[in-house]
This record gives C-alpha cells, sequence and structure tokens, in this order.
C-alpha cells in the first residue's frame, strides 16, 4: 500500500450495531448490515487485492480483482459490491482466486508505461502494490498492439497533472468528483478499450472542475498526481496539522521531504472534513514559503522613512521603549492591541492577556469584530452561548436546510460539499440571498425556494417567516412551553403577528413574493428537521445582531434546536474566528465570554495572573481609529491582521493609523496595514507553530509544527517576548502551558489539555467534568441560559439607502479559489482563478449604462471611488452589484461606509449604495496606491533578494 496512506478499506465503512456474522478464511467477524465483504475482511486486517474500490467512494465493481468464493455459490464474485449475510463462509485465497487475479493485473500491466523506477507514483502506487499482492511477475503480451501509452497530458491545472496514459479507467476519480465534492466534473467516454476519463472536452482547468483534489486522492495510480510531488518525490515524513484558511477547519496530513511540504493529504480520521479538502487547504499553502516573507524584524522612526533591519531584541526593545513613552505621556488608555482569527488560541489569549494585564485596559479587539461579532451577541441573549448549535455531521440528519446570506460552496467548500449531498439525498432546501449562489442550482441540486432579497432586508424576512409560523399555528407549542420562556415568547409572538410583519407588508422594502416566503415558511416549520446555517450575509449588516436573534427565534419556535439535525448554525469565516472569540479577544469579555465588570471572573484573574485589572472595556477596532484622529490613541500592536485592508471605509482607517506614534504590525508580509508602521515583526505560518485552532462546530483541533519558524520565533513566542518588555512576565515553554492555564481559567475548556486533544482527535467544547469528551450538539435538555429567550427584532432599514446619485446596492464577498484579503492565496497559482476582483452587474443595469462585458469601470459610493472590471451576469438581481476584497490594488473597501450593526460596531459591508459607469481609468486613491504599492512592493522585493 502507499506510503504514507490510512488504511483503505476499500468500501464505505457502514455504521450500526455488528450483528452480521460471517466467516472469512476461517476467520469469524461481526459487521453492521450492510457492510461489504471487502471492507469486513479488511476489518480483521486481511485485505482483499482491489483497484476500483476506495472506501471515499462507493463501489462500483469494475476491475475484477477482489474476486472472492462464497461457499454454496457459484462463480466467484467481487467483494466490493457483495455485502455481507449471516453465516456467509468466505474464501479469498484459493489458487483459483490466485490465478483469476494474476490474469486481470497481466491485462492491465500489459496496457500501463512500464516507468516504475521513475515513476513519481513509485513505491505510492496501488497498481505497482497490487501487481506484487496478487504475485504477477511476468507480462505475456507486448506493447505491439493497440494501448494506450501515448494517450496525452494534460497539465492545465495549476496543482497537479492528468497523465492519461497511465489511466486504468477505474473511475475512481469520476466518482470521487461525484459522491465527494459533488461538483460532476467527470465523464468516463466511450466504452470498453476507448473508454477514458473526460473534462467535458475542455482541458481541467477550463473545465467544471473545483480543483479540490478529491479525485487526485481518489487515483491509485500516478495518473492523477500533485505537480510538487512529480518535481520533487515522494514525501518521507508526516505532520497532522489543521488547515489555516476557513471555519471548516479540515484535518490534513502535511507530507514532507526534509523541511519542504510536498502535499497535503486531507485526512480520514479529521472529524470536520472526514478526508476531504478544497483547493485552498489542500494546494494553496505555498505562501507559507513564498520569498515575500518578511524574516527579519525591522523598525523605523517614521512611516516616511525606508525599514531597518533589526534583531529581534531590538525591535522588541523598540516597541516597548515606545509603549512607555507613549504610555506615559499619554496616558494609560492611549494603547491597545488586535489579535487575529488567523492565529491560534494560545496566541490570541497570550496577547489579550499582555493588555489586560500588562496595559492596564481593555482596549483589545479582534477581526471577528468585522465578521461574526454579532453571532456571539445575538446567540448569547438567545441561547446563552457565542456559537453555533451543532457538528457539521448534523446535517446528515436534516430535512430542511436553510442557507441565510452564506455561500457554502465558495466560503466553506468542504461543507458545503457535505451539504450538497445531503441535498442530494432528499433534504429541501432554502436560499435566502440577494444573489443566486451556487446551492440555487447545480448539478442534481435545486432550491426549493431563493428568496432573492434585497441587501439590508434580511430582518424583514426573517420576521415575516415568524409572521407565518405564529398566524398559521406552526408553532411547536409544546417546545416552547417546555424550553423558552413564555411571557417573553408570547411578546414576541404578539410582535410577529402583527400584520405590518406579514409577508404582504413586507414585500416592498424585500422583493420578495409573499406566497413563495409563506411556503418557504411553511416548509421550514413542518418539513421535519430544519436547520440554519448563515453567514456574513446575516452579521455584516447595520441590524446584524437582530438577524441573528431573529434567527434564534425561529429556531426556537419551531422546536428546531437541541437534536441532530437541526439548530443555527454561523458559517465562520476565518480559521480560528470561534477561538479567538473564546479566547476573550473582545474588549468587554474575557475568556469564555464572561464580562470584564463580572467582579468574581475579574478577582480569579487578578489571582492568577498577579495585577489589578479594569472593570471598564475597552475600545472597539472603530473607537482605536476615531480616538487616534481625535489625537488620544497612540500605539498600536497588530497582530496577524490588516485593517487597512480589510475594515470598512479604508481612508478612515489609515487616517487613524498614520495619526498614531508607533504602530506595531506581526505578519508575514509587508500587508497594507504595515505601511503606516514603525515596527514589524516577522509572524510564523501555521506550518511552523503548535497550537489549537477553534472551527465553526467549536471543534478545537490541533496544529503541530511541521517546519521550524523560518524567522525564528512563532507568533506566541513574540508576544511572549513583548509582554515580558512591557512588564507582564510570561514564561511558557510550549503552547500547551497556555491552552493549560486558558483550562484553569475558563468553565467551558476546563477539561482541555494537549494530551486529551491527541488522545480523542478533537474535542467540541464544551467540554468539563459534565462532557469529558466534548459537547457534539448544544442546548439538548435546556437552553446554557435556562429557558430559551425570544428577542423582538424590530426590522429597521439601513441609513444606507439608494437614490438618484447612488442608485444601485453593493455586496461584497468572497469566491472559492481566494481568501479575504488575499494575502495568501494571491501568493499561490491560485491566480490562475482570479487574479483580479471584478465587479457582478446584472444585464439590465448594464445595458442602461452602456456596460459591455469586461469594461473598466468607475464603482463611486459616498465615501470613495474605484475602478474594476464589469462581469455581466444574472447571479446578481438588478439593482445589486457585486465584488470581492481579496485584491489590495482594487480597494473594495474604499467604497464601503462607516455604517455599522447596533450591537456590535460589525461593519455593514453588505449594504454600499452605488453608482457604475464606464471609464477609461482607474481612480485617484488607486493610482496613489499604487504608486505607494510600487514603493512598497519595491521595499519587499529588495528585502527578499536580501534574505536570498
Ligand atoms: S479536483 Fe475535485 S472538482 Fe476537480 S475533477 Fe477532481 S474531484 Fe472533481
Ligand atoms: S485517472 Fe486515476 S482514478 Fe481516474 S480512472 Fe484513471 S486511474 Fe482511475
Ligand atoms: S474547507 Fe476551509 S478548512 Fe477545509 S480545506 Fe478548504 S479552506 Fe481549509
Ligand atoms: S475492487 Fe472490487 S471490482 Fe474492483
Amino acid at each position: 500500500m502507499a506510503l504514507l496512506q490510512e488504511l483503505d478499506t476499500g468500501t464505505p465503512i457502514r455504521t450500526g450495531e455488528a450483528t452480521v456474522t460471517l466467516t472469512i478464511d476461517g476467520r469469524k467477524v461481526s459487521v453492521p448490515p450492510g457492510t461489504s465483504v471487502m471492507a469486513a475482511a479488511a476489518m480483521i486486517d486481511n485485505p482483499i487485492p482491489k483497484l476500483c474500490a476506495t472506501d471515499s467512494v462507493e463501489a462500483f465493481g469494475s476491475c475484477r480483482l477482489c474476486l472472492i468464493e462464497i461457499e454454496g455459490r457459484r462463480g466467484t464474485p467481487a467483494s466490493c459490491t457483495t455485502p455481507v449475510e449471516a453465516g456467509m463462509i468466505v474464501l479469498t485465497k484459493t489458487p483459483r482466486l490466485e490465478r483469476l487475479r494474476r490474469g486481470v493485473m497481466e491485462l492491465y500491466i500489459s496496457d500501463h508505461p512500464l516507468d516504475c523506477l521513475t515513476c513519481s507514483a513509485n513505491n505510492d502506487c496501488e497498481l505497482q502494490a497490487q501487481a506484487g499482492n496478487v504475485g504477477l511477475r511476468d507480462v505475456r503480451y507486448g506493447y505491439d498492439g493497440a494501448n494506450h501509452l501515448k494517450a496525452p497530458t494534460d497539465a492545465s491545472n495549476p496543482y497537479f497533472t492528468f497523465e492519461s496514459s497511465k489511466c486504468i479507467v477505474c473511475s475512481r476519480c469520476v466518482r470521487a468528483c461525484e459522491e465527494v465534492q459533488g461538483t460532476f466534473a467527470l465523464t468516463i467516454l466511450g466504452r470498453g478499450f476507448d473508454s477514458k476519463v473526460g473534462t467535458g472536452g475542455v482541458d481541467f482547468l477550463s473545465s467544471e472542475c473545483v480543483s479540490c483534489g478529491a479525485c487526485v486522492q481518489a487515483c491509485p495510480t500516478a495518473t492523477l498526481n500533485e505537480k510538487l510531488v512529480i518535481e520533487k518525490g515522494t514525501p518521507e515524513r508526516t505532520v497532522v496539522t489543521t488547515c489555516a484558511y476557513c471555519g471548516v477547519g479540515c484535518t490534513f496530513k502535511a507530507e514532507l521531504k526534509g523541511d519542504e511540504v510536498l502535499r497535503m493529504v486531507p485526512y480520514k480520521a479529521g472529524k470536520a472534513n472526514e478526508g476531504h479538502s478544497c483547493v485552498k487547504g489542500r494546494f494553496a499553502y505555498g505562501y507559507a514559503t513564498h520569498k515575500d516573507r518578511i524574516l527579519k524584524p525591522m523598525i523605523r522612526e517614521r512611516i516616511e522613512d525606508p525599514w531597518r533591519e533589526v534583531s529581534w531584541d531590538d525591535a522588541i526593545a523598540y516597541a516597548a521603549n515606545e509603549f512607555r513613552r507613549i504610555q506615559a505621556q499619554y496616558g494609560r488608555d492611549s494603547v491597545g492591541a488586535i489579535s487575529s482569527s488567523r492565529c491560534t488560541n494560545e496566541e490570541v489569549f497570550l496577547v489579550q492577556k499582555m493588555v489586560r494585564a500588562g496595559f492596564g485596559n481593555n482596549n483589545i479587539d479582534t477581526c471577528a469584530r468585522v465578521c461574526h461579532s454579532p453571532t456571539g451577541f445575538g446567540l448569547s441573549k438567545t441561547f446563552g452561548t457565542s456559537a453555533g448549535t451543532q457538528d457539521f455531521k448534523s446535517v446528515d440528519k436534516t430535512d430542511v436546510v436553510v442557507v441565510i446570506g452564506a455561500n457554502p460552496t465558495d466560503a466553506h467548500p468542504v461543507f458545503g460539499s457535505r451539504l450538497k449531498k445531503r441535498l442530494r439525498a432528499g433534504a429541501r432546501l432554502i436560499v435566502i440571498d440577494p444573489r443566486r449562489i451556487d446551492l440555487v442550482k447545480g448539478t442534481h441540486i435545486k432550491a426549493d425556494y431563493h428568496l432573492a432579497l434585497k441587501p439590508g432586508t434580511n430582518v424583514a424576512i426573517l420576521n415575516a417567516l415568524a409572521h407565518v409560523i405564529v398566524a398559521e399555528g406552526l408553532v411547536n407549542e409544546a417546545f416552547v412551553r417546555e424550553r423558552c420562556d413564555l411571557a417573553n415568547f408570547e411578546s414576541w409572538a404578539r410582535f410577529v403577528a402583527d400584520p405590518r410583519h406579514s409577508p404582504e407588508a413586507t414585500a416592498e422594502a424585500s422583493g420578495i413574493d409573499p406566497q413563495e416566503l409563506r411556503a418557504a415558511a411553511r416548509l421550514y416549520a413542518t418539513g421535519g428537521n430544519g436547520a440554519i446555517y448563515y453567514g456574513l450575509g446575516v452579521t455584516e449588516h447595520s441590524q446584524g445582531s437582530t438577524s441573528v436573534m431573529a434567527i434564534a427565534n425561529l429556531a426556537m419556535a419551531t422546536g428546531n434546536i437541541g437534536r441532530e439535525g437541526v439548530g443555527v448554525n454561523p458559517l465562520r469565516g476565518q480559521n480560528n474566528v470561534q477561538g479567538s472569540c473564546d479566547m476573550g479577544s473582545f474588549p468587554h469579555e474575557f475568556s469564555g465570554y464572561r464580562h470584564v465588570s463580572n467582579d468574581s471572573v475579574r478577582e480569579m484573574f487578578e489571582r492568577t495572573w498577579g495585577v489589578p485589572l479594569s472593570k471598564e472595556p475597552g475600545l472597539r477596532i472603530p473607537n482605536m481609529i476615531d480616538e487616534a484622529i481625535d489625537g488620544a490613541f497612540k500605539w498600536l500592536y497588530v497582530q496577524g491582521e490588516d485593517i487597512a485592508q480589510s475594515d470598512p471605509d479604508t481612508k478612515h482607517i489609515t487616517a487613524g493609523l498614520r495619526a498614531m506614534d508607533c504602530v506595531v504590525v506581526q505578519d508575514l508580509f509587508l500587508n497594507e496595514t504595515a505601511r503606516y508602521a514603525h515596527v514589524f515583526l516577522p509572524g510564523a505560518s501555521f506550518l511552523e507553530k503548535d497550537g489549537t485552532f477553534i472551527n465553526a462546530e467549536r471543534r478545537i483541533n490541533r496544529v503541530r509544527r511541521a517546519i521550524p519558524p523560518l524567522a525564528g520565533m512563532a507568533d506566541w513566542e513574540a508576544t511572549m517576548a513583548l509582554a515580558n518588555a512591557v512588564g507582564v512576565p510570561m514564561s511558557y515553554t510550549h503552547p500547551s502551558e497556555i491552552m493549560d492555564e486558558v483550562a484553569a481559567t475558563t468553565p467551558t475548556f476546563k477539561g482541555v489539555s494537549y494530551a486529551r486533544l491527541d488522545e480523542l482527535g478533537s474535542i467540541q467544547w464544551p467540554c468539563n467534568d459534565a462532557a469529558p469528551t466534548g459537547t457534539p450538539v448544544m442546548h439538548v435538555d435546556h437552553f446554557v441560559r435556562g429557558k430559551g429567550q425570544f428577542m423582538l427584532t424590530e426590522f429597521v432599514a439601513t441609513e444606507e439607502r439608494v437614490g438618484p446619485r447612488f442608485p444601485l446596492l453593493l455586496t461584497t464577498g468572497r469566491i472559492l479559489s481566494q481568501y479575504n484579503v488575499g494575502a495568501q492565496t494571491r501568493r499561490t497559482a491560485s491566480a490562475a482563478w482570479h487574479s483580479e476582483d471584478v465587479l457582478e452587474i446584472h444585464p439590465f443595469d448594464a445595458e442602461q449604462r452602456g456596460v459591455r462585458d469586461g469594461d473598466l469601470v468607475a464603482l463611486k459610493s459616498r465615501t470613495g471611488e474605484i475602478s474594476l472590471h464589469a462581469k455581466i451576469t444574472e447571479r446578481v438581481q438588478p439593482g445589486v452589484v457585486y465584488t470581492t476584497f481579496h485584491h489590495a490594488e482594487t480597494g473594495a473597501n474604499v467604497v464601503t461606509t462607516e455604517y455599522s450593526d447596533w450591537a456590535t460596531n460589525c461593519p455593514e459591508y453588505k449594504v454600499t449604495a452605488v453608482q457604475v459607469r464606464r471609464t477609461n481609468h482607474f481612480s485617484d486613491w488607486q493610482v496613489r496606491d499604487r504608486e505607494e504599492g510600487v514603493s512598497l512592493r519595491r521595499t519587499e522585493k529588495a528585502l527578499a533578494d536580501a534574505a536570498a
């Protein structure tokens, strides 16, 4: 078998009670009904030779290598497609079977290049291994007749090749693309000897393929193989770790040769992904060793000065001296820090500890401010805890899926694949989104209802759904009576029953057909297990928190909470958004969401850390910027976050950064924020450090160091050095000690340790005495807050309105191949799919403005103007335009506004009134930005060259 693969049982493992007992080669084995003979044999470590079977896909029975004999039956059936039966007596190794298998293998090998010694899959090839297994030593047939040895190679995909001369047409790739990924990009063309794998008449790059790699993983030969493995050879060692991109939190085996990662193989035992991946986690890790990485600390007195490389000690000393000078001159609250959802929990915990215990204030905020802070607020109010209620697996038991303001196939692809599989199996689907996302209609999936609302009207729609449920008597009264605060429910029911919330009354604002909305409400309330999945299309609004509470209201009213298949599921954007919030990086909360004014909690931290702590909530990111512009906030430490690109109203943010005396940026690259920095501390990628991330299902996953930190320090070590320099003594020798401190001070993490994580693989918090192995589904018998709390959710239209000057609404989002501000993915071959941000515009709006596909257009709001190329598409409705913000040069956030969620200040990225017109030049901001950017990139290049 392959050098680094896990056990492959050949066909998918069936779950359930092991009630069927059979005998295989004289040994008794009991397995669940539906298990194949092949899998049963594998379970007793008696593997049957196979080629077309692999346990990630259903058996196909084409290669005929896995033949068996069954007592009392004629013939030699394929073990992969033969289900076990009680009392069955199976033989897998008779002389007849061995002869047949050698014959089958001989035919395969006679049409396969015999270049094993120089093949990229040498020693990692199932065909080669099985040829050895079946004892094939000679091939009687030559290559004289027809063969496929000159079949072409398709190298169009940036990450893998398709060398069709090596294909044995086992169709594992086709089935993986269908069953695991759900994309249906591949097919078997032709019949018999002429059959071959096809990609729809085009090459891989131009096909429907989304480059998830499931086919590459499933391929038993070198036909589909990673380019890096072809170039560099077979990996030698493996480190199990967690993807550093999105909130799905996929587990991977990083396979390395020396200190170079040659491939990332999705880990079957990873509970969030179960062996699947997307293009980012599997292939787009090259940024970690990109030449743009800054590996030496740097300082400069003024942001106009060139950077000077210095030692770690000098950089830390400079930052600490400035810290002391500024705090002495401007006061205790003139300093603060921003932690990152891209960093580990341990790193985030240290940053907030340094601020609270060392700065003497609570001026710590996190990038979750700009994405899921409303989730924390809304779910805490209604359920009592700031997190999603389910595990991903729960969706396998869902009957009605509601996806609102989320685009899982692009932003959370591995969960998106799982969801599509459930939809193909018959679950119903309601999509609430201004855009026609891929889930609305795709191969073998179709939403029952697509409520294409106008951006900014989520609350109106959610209230209208609730109105129908209450007015039509669809409330799950037994659930509400037993689990929720009754008086509170009654006032909510009266509120939503008011005619002003009816689908008819809200139709004008939302643009949704009342009958469609009524039908969708009935389906969610009565269709069985209903689960709601939502994303930033819900939270990044002036009523983001209101929407989250309205979603929670719906789940409670219909009893869709507290068991598998239901729930309220925020799809977290970045890899560790959940964790960075859990670790206490908001200015008003300690770890575990306990308010800083809570005396007993604060006293406990004061005892643990040995210093008095402030009970006043600190500054949020927007407040820091405002205070900086006012001259009161002067020193900022930003770890792993690029507020100059990712936060709204770029000009305001950069004005704030310019106004500070000392900005300390820690990052992998000289990012946009670093333009305004005085100290640059090199960051470490996820491959270079130990720690943990927490994904959208509250799952704590281990991050394990695969290579040493390229700049000499992991981020937690740099923070510790800075903390010591500003007077907070820290002496951790390993991140596990930081997690021990988290566990000792945070009740929901009480049972978490690295030893426990290594033992269980991962743990979903709460993990404590009551739940020592974690909690997959929350609020099972009662809500964390006791009784569920219905909240009144009045719809208040955003102040951002369309009008004659700005008649269109801009909404923003993420696409599959790129990630957020693109700092990582732009430095990978994924640029092949998305080299610039474009503006999606409906044909009607384009025609009115004389805009053709590909034209450069000016996108103008009241805060700024940028230019980008137009893409005409019906994915957006008339009146709505859409873009991404992956490329700094585009400056998408130059046009977004200062409006934000009333409760949390989460910016209203999703609604900006704009005008679009054709243009022939880039905007003033972009021209200036490019001039500055060119010099920045020149600096970057000079530093990279010097380092090389
Ligand atoms: S990489 Fe993924 S999407 Fe592309 S063909 Fe393979 S399985 Fe299908
Ligand atoms: S490409 Fe690989 S997985 Fe696909 S049919 Fe050929 S050998 Fe099988
Ligand atoms: S789905 Fe998310 S966590 Fe999984 S591989 Fe893709 S980016 Fe990484
Ligand atoms: S492995 Fe069973 S027929 Fe191919």
